[in-house]
């Protein structure tokens, strides 16, 4: 592959989870970052030896990756436009942003993607939706290092960024519970923590071509123990508060599409 220039704007959790993969790969790019908070510039500095800027000056080619929160993208967009070329390919990883709404302001071939903050390690999957046909700049090629990548129509986004861009806060939300559960019960605090990591590194060796469903039977005995707290979950309808958690975060997803279009 040919050098490729990566600008990454917005080094947060995201961002620096992106440049820490992207960095694992080892191939032939150059990395220019930017980024507003200090504390972040000092992070981005001591962990990967470069050196991010405040600012954009002008960007003529390569791929610009924002990593903004959504409320800041119209005044990003309203202070770069001007000063990124139409040769560059746009990659966004904004929540509730449609490509269709960047397509206003700027002529750009767009690349979105719902990565997680699995992105760090280079084993997670990229969902992505882009304006334009095959795999411009070898872009593809690069996401392809980055995880397991599969193309989606944009209008499932919402539901996308729900279960996937989120989803890892649902399992670690949940793991948290379980850990104050023990602890009320008896488990010293770090017993509890270090059981409960264990029980997570455990998981993947359960995820198979079967249903969730078929692999809880499983491990289900009659009158047996995980049995008496599935029976517990269905009494407290969990199907409910999961279906909830669920729907709320994708609703969320559209109502900020919504707002930023009325900004
Ligand atoms: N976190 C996740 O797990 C996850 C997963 C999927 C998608 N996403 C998406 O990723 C995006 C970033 O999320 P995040 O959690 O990484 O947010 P974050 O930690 O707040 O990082 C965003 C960073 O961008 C900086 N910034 C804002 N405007 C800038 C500009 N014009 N130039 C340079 N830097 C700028 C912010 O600085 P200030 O705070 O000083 O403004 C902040 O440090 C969001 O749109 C989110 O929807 C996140």
């Amino acid at each position: 592959m040919n050098n490729l220039d990566i600008h990454i704007v917005g080094l947060g959790n995201l961002g620096s989870a992106l440049l820490q993969g992207l960095i694992n790969l080892d191939k032939n790019l150059t990395f220019h970052l930017y980024e507003k908070e200090t504390k972040i510039i000092d992070f981005i500095k001591k962990q990967f030896e470069l050196d991010p800027k405040t600012e954009i000056d002008v960007i003529e080619n390569g791929v610009l990756v924002l990593c903004i929160k959504p409320k800041d993208l119209n005044l990003f967009i309203k202070t770069n436009k001007e000063k990124i070329s139409e040769d560059v390919l746009i990659c966004t990883v904004l929540a509730g942003v449609n490509t269709s709404y960047i397509s206003k302001f700027i002529n750009n071939k767009i690349i979105r993607l719902m990565p997680n903050l699995s992105i760090k390690d280079n084993n997670g999957f990229i969902p992505y939706t882009k304006n334009y046909e095959k795999d411009y700049l070898s872009f593809l090629e690069v996401l392809n290092g980055l995880g397991s990548i599969s193309e989606y129509d944009e209008e499932l986004f919402h539901i996308i960024t729900s279960i996937y861009g989120s989803g890892p806060a649902w399992y670690l939300e949940l793991s948290s519970k379980i850990v104050e559960a023990a602890l009320e019960l008896g488990l010293s605090k770090s017993e509890s923590n270090k059981i409960v990591k264990e029980l997570i590194k455990s998981l993947p060796a359960l995820v198979n071509e079967e249903e969730f469903s078929d692999t809880v039977e499983k491990i289900k005995s009659p009158k047996g123990t995980t049995e008496a707290g599935i029976n517990s979950l269905k009494h407290d309808s969990f199907d409910k508060i999961i279906f909830n958690a669920i729907n709320s975060a994708t609703e969320r997803s559209m109502e900020i599409s919504k707002e930023i279009n009325n900004e």
